[in-house]
């Protein structure tokens, strides 16, 4: 599976980038026209934007998630209202009292994991090993070559379908509501988004914003260290589990113990960050403008080691391309009589509370 995310964010980056640099326009545009001059939720434009990249980079150029969308949106809802405050979570034996609850999160599963079996099973009749269109192509070659580590018989459809899922559901909904919490955040901090306008302009000079711009635009990069820092979507990433008895910072840890990381504590170390409260980009930057590489590092909304996010690099170019090319084309404005809440809705994903702006055209 990393390898195949691998092919698109590095030797064929450019097919991702038309994707993004196509969907993050076209949301853009249509975000003006709806809210240009009448405030509104930019929830759905955002997520839809966010998904339909997610799902031409597992199915092709030009795959429509269409109507899939909203079972797609819905998975994720359930994984999220589960890992809410769910008392299964933490005493699983609970399952056998509360079916209801697991069969609402299996109904969930069973209807993304669906779109999967159909696309699946269509690929397998017209793959071509010479002509690797997507990521779908690209995790059925890596298995057909052994390179999974694993014998390709044992490597069922059904396996496939599974990754091909969690690519889905896991891709999309932390990358689109990394985006929210951008936008929201250079929303109530006019100042942060007119210095972005300044720097695009002053870089990009109108043409269209480019992967290539990236490095040429630090300021942007500090705004996501900043949010990913201060938000810190999951703050206790994904559970861990030692599969061997093992020393974790001078503490012995059992096999087969649950592992989870703080990296809320992290992010709002006191001692390190100063004043972690605080939304302030330029914390990530040195005198001269550039990014500073202790404290980069220090960010980690992705986890860290070797069970860290397998989306990362995909996912920070893909949030990089569309918060740049939107924010080229609009300016944010907070609507009248707004009152901008910058706490999370809790769950798995922290999300933001609903806001409603207008969106301008700047160019
Ligand atoms: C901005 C977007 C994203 C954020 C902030 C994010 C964050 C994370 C975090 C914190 C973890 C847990 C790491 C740990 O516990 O050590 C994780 C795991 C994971 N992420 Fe992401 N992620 C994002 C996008 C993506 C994308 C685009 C994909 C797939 C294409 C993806 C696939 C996964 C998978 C499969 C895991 C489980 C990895 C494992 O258990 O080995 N994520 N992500």
């Amino acid at each position: 599976m990393s390898k195949a995310l691998k092919l698109f964010t590095s030797d064929r980056q450019d097919i991702m980038e038309d994707y993004i640099s196509f969907e993050a326009n076209s949301c853009a545009d249509d975000m003006i026209k709806k809210y240009g001059s009448v405030p509104g939720s930019i929830l759905d434009d955002i997520e839809l934007c966010t998904l339909r990249v997610t799902y031409q980079l597992l199915y092709g150029q030009g795959e429509d998630v269409g109507e899939k969308a909203e079972t797609v949106r819905a998975a994720n809802e359930g994984f999220n209202r589960f890992a809410d405050s769910s008392a299964i979570d933490v005493m699983p034996w609970l399952r056998y009292l509360m079916p209801g609850k697991i069969k609402q999160l299996m109904n969930v599963i069973i209807n993304v994991n669906n779109i999967q079996v159909e696309k699946v099973n269509e690929r397998y009749g017209t793959f071509n090993p010479d002509t690797i269109r997507d990521m779908t192509d690209a995790i059925l070659a890596s298995i057909r070559n052994g390179e999974s580590g694993q014998d390709s018989s044992v490597f069922s459809k059904q396996r496939l379908t599974f990754a091909l899922t969690d690519l889905l559901v896991a891709g999309f909904a932390p990358t689109s509501n990394y985006l929210m919490w951008m936008l929201l955040y250079i929303v109530a901090y006019p100042d942060v988004q007119e210095k972005i306008h300044k720097e695009i302009d002053a870089v990009v000079k109108g043409r269209k914003v480019s992967l290539k711009d990236k490095k040429a635009l630090p300021y942007i990069e500090a705004v996501f260290l900043e949010a990913g820092r201060i938000v810190t979507q999951t703050p206790f990433g994904v559970p861990h589990f030692t599969i061997m008895d093992a020393k974790i910072g001078g503490y012995d840890v059992d096999k087969d113990t649950v592992v989870l990381m703080n990296f809320y504590s992290a992010h709002y170390d006191k001692e390190y960050w100063g004043d972690p409260e605080c939304f302030r980009p330029d914390r990530f930057l040195d005198n001269n403008g550039k990014l500073d590489a202790e404290k980069c590092s220090r960010c980690i909304p992705f986890g860290i080691g070797r069970r860290s996010c397998i989306g990362e690099k995909q996912a920070k170019l893909h949030v990089f391309l569309s918060f740049a090319t939107m924010l080229q084309k609009c300016e944010f404005i907070k609507a009248p009589g707004e009152d901008l809440a910058l706490s999370p809705i809790l769950g798995l994903i922290y999300s933001p509370k609903e806001f409603r702006v207008l969106v301008k055209e700047r160019i």
